[in-house]
């Protein structure tokens, strides 16, 4: 570890779980159904950006269809890819951040796999969904949903799947989210309208909502500035 830089220490310490699945039945369980019924209702689009994705995304869990395309943003990746899916290392708080080389340098893979042009299009606002599931521990959540934020199109939607403060806790960043009742103003305050949520293994009764596993999806009202 001695003598490098934050950004490779981070994915050294993460590629050593690369490969790894986390609760897939769960997720597969919670998530297919969501992602069915917005499916149906036309509100998943084309782009769909998986961050955190792992070597499983879940979002494998959508529909392989004419002109969809899945970006899978990872600290780890493998930068391997087909059609259809782009992984793409990347850490996701250089998201956004020009004057970074490893940001520029993704941004360039992800205009090949577009087949846009970086210098005419790359800036647009241009996804449809950005799914998050079990990520928003390891990283500063604010900056990434922030960075984030700015590439998703009006009206296209966040999906988050979190168990806050529940996972590898030596891998955790201080900024990450600690209860769930964080997210919600750092979204309004980007402009985004909280459709959905539910805490589906809160227990019966219980009403706190702060370190449940939470799934929410919320939807980008306005352009951002
Ligand atoms: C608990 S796993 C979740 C994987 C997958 N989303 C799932 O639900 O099965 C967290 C993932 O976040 C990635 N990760 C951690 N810090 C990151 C960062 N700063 N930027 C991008 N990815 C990161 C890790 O490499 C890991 O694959």
């Amino acid at each position: 570890m001695f003598g490098k830089k934050p950004e490779q220490r981070g994915a050294n310490l993460w590629q050593e779980y690369w490969g790894e699945t986390y609760a897939p039945e769960l997720k597969q369980r919670l998530l297919k159904p969501l992602f069915d019924e917005l499916e149906k209702e036309g509100k998943i689009g084309n782009l769909i950006v998986d961050l955190g994705s792992g070597a499983h995304p879940v979002t494998r869990l959508l529909a392989i269809r004419p002109g969809r395309k899945r970006v899978c943003i990872d600290i780890a990746a493998d930068n391997a890819g087909s059609v259809d899916e782009l992984r793409l290392r990347l850490d996701a708080e250089k998201i956004g951040q020009l004057d970074q080389m490893s940001f520029r340098k993704a941004l360039l893979r992800v205009c090949g796999f577009l087949e846009i042009d970086l210098r005419k299009d790359a800036g647009k606002q241009q996804v449809d969904t950005i799914v998050i599931a079990d990520t928003l521990n390891y990283v500063d959540f604010r900056k990434v949903l922030n960075g984030l934020a700015n590439y998703l199109k009006p009206n296209g939607r966040i999906i988050i799947l979190n168990l806050p403060y529940r996972g590898n806790h030596t891998l955790f960043s201080d900024l990450g989210l600690k209860d769930n009742r964080q997210l919600y103003p750092v979204l309004e305050e980007r402009g985004f309208e909280i459709e959905h949520k539910s805490f589906p293994k809160r227990p019966r009764n219980e009403t706190d909502e702060s370190e449940e596993l939470i799934v929410l999806v919320a939807r980008k009202m306005q352009a951002q500035t």
